[in-house]
C-alpha cells in the first residue's frame, strides 16, 4: 500500500478511538478540525422530505429526525427554498425532544449582499435558532459576496461554524481555488464510490488545511441503487459488517480519513437507521476498498 494510500485510510480502531462510547454499535463520531467538538459521522440531509410536506405532511420528517436522534445521529442539512415548507420543518425541529439535540445547517442561495443576508436571516428566524451551527454558501453560488456576510455572521456569533458546498465537478476548480486562500470550518462536496474525483484533490487539500468535510450525494441522489437494483450484494461485504448497498458506499466513503460526516438524504425512518450503522463496527481497509470499487466499476 501507498504511504499516502495508508495515511488517508481510517483504520476500524482510529475510528473506534473517535466515538466517546468505544461500544462496538456506538455511531462513530469525528472531530471538527481545530476544535474539541466531534459530530457523528452520518447525518441526515433534508431537502426532500421538507418538500414533500404538502403531500405528507411533517409525520414523516419528525419520524426521520426521531430515528436519526435514536440512532446517534445529529447533523441535519438543509436547503431553503420554500417559507411554508421551512416554517413547518422550524416548527419540527423546536420540538422538546429534538431541539437541543441536532447539529443545523442551513445555506445561501441567492445573490447579493442583501438577499443572501435576508436569506440567512429569514431560515434562521424560520428554524427559530438565533444562533445556527453552521451557515453556508450553496454551490459557491455569489461567492465573493457571502463569504464576508459569512464571516460577520461568525464574528457577531450568529453562526458557529460557516463554509460553502458544491455538489458537481465543474465547480472543483473553483473550490479548490477558493480553499488555497480562504480558510473555511466546513466544505461540503459531492463523493461516493460512484463518484470518487474528490479523492484527488479536494480531500487531501481539505485535510491537509484543517477543514471539516462533509459529503452529498452518497447515493447519487437515489442513481445508485438504480444502478445496482439487479446486483446481489457481494460476499466480501460481510467482512466489514457492510448489510446493503446503502452501507457499502457509506462505508467506502467513511474509510476516507478526510471525511468528516456524511449526509444521506432520506424521507424513511428505517434508511436513516441503516445508514447511521454504516458507521458502528468495522471500515474497509485499502485492499478492500480497491475490491469495492473494482466490483462497482463492472456494473
Ligand atoms: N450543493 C449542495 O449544497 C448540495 C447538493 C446536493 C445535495 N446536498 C446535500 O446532500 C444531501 C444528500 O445528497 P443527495 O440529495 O444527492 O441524496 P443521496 O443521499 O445521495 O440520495 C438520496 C436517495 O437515496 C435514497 N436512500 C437513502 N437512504 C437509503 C437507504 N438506506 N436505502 C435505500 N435508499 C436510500 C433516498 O430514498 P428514500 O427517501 O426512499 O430513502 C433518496 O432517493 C442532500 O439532502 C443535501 O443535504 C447538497
Amino acid at each position: 500500500m501507498r504511504r499516502r494510500e495508508a495515511l488517508t485510510l481510517l483504520t476500524s480502531a482510529a475510528v473506534a478511538a473517535a466515538s466517546p462510547s468505544m461500544g462496538a454499535e456506538a455511531v462513530q463520531r469525528r472531530p471538527i478540525p481545530g476544535t474539541k467538538e466531534t459530530l457523528p459521522a452520518i447525518g441526515f440531509g433534508s431537502s426532500k422530505v421538507v418538500s414533500e410536506i404538502p403531500k405528507h405532511g411533517p409525520a414523516p420528517l419528525a419520524q426521520v429526525l426521531d430515528a436519526l436522534v435514536a440512532g446517534g445521529g445529529s447533523v441535519v442539512d438543509t436547503w431553503p427554498r420554500d417559507f411554508a415548507n421551512d416554517r413547518v420543518f422550524g416548527e419540527v425541529i423546536a420540538a422538546p425532544n429534538l431541539k437541543d439535540r441536532l447539529f443545523v445547517t442551513t445555506k445561501i442561495d441567492r445573490t447579493g449582499k442583501d438577499a443572501g443576508l435576508a436569506q440567512l436571516k429569514e431560515s434562521m428566524t424560520l428554524y427559530k435558532r438565533r444562533v445556527i451551527d453552521l451557515a453556508q454558501i450553496f454551490s459557491l453560488t455569489d461567492l465573493e459576496t457571502h463569504w464576508p456576510t459569512l464571516q460577520e455572521m461568525k464574528a457577531a456569533g450568529r453562526a458557529r461554524y460557516i463554509g460553502v458546498t458544491v455538489s458537481q465537478y465543474e465547480l472543483y476548480p473553483a473550490l479548490e481555488e477558493f480553499l488555497q486562500r480562504e480558510k473555511p470550518d466546513f466544505v461540503q462536496m459531492n463523493y461516493s464510490i460512484t463518484e470518487r474525483r474528490a479523492e484527488e484533490r479536494l480531500l487531501p487539500l481539505a485535510r491537509d488545511k484543517g477543514v471539516a468535510v462533509m459529503i452529498n450525494r452518497p447515493f447519487m441522489n437515489g442513481a445508485y441503487f438504480q444502478r445496482l437494483a439487479k446486483t446481489p450484494l457481494p460476499a466480501f461485504a460481510a467482512d466489514f459488517g457492510c448489510e446493503s448497498w446503502a452501507q457499502f458506499s457509506l462505508k467506502y466513503i467513511l474509510a476516507h480519513a478526510g471525511v468528516t460526516v456524511v449526509l444521506t438524504e432520506t424521507s424513511q425512518a428505517r434508511h436513516i437507521a441503516e445508514n447511521l450503522r454504516a458507521a458502528t463496527g468495522k471500515l474497509p481497509d485499502a485492499a478492500q476498498r480497491a475490491a469495492m470499487t473494482a466490483f462497482i466499476d463492472k456494473v
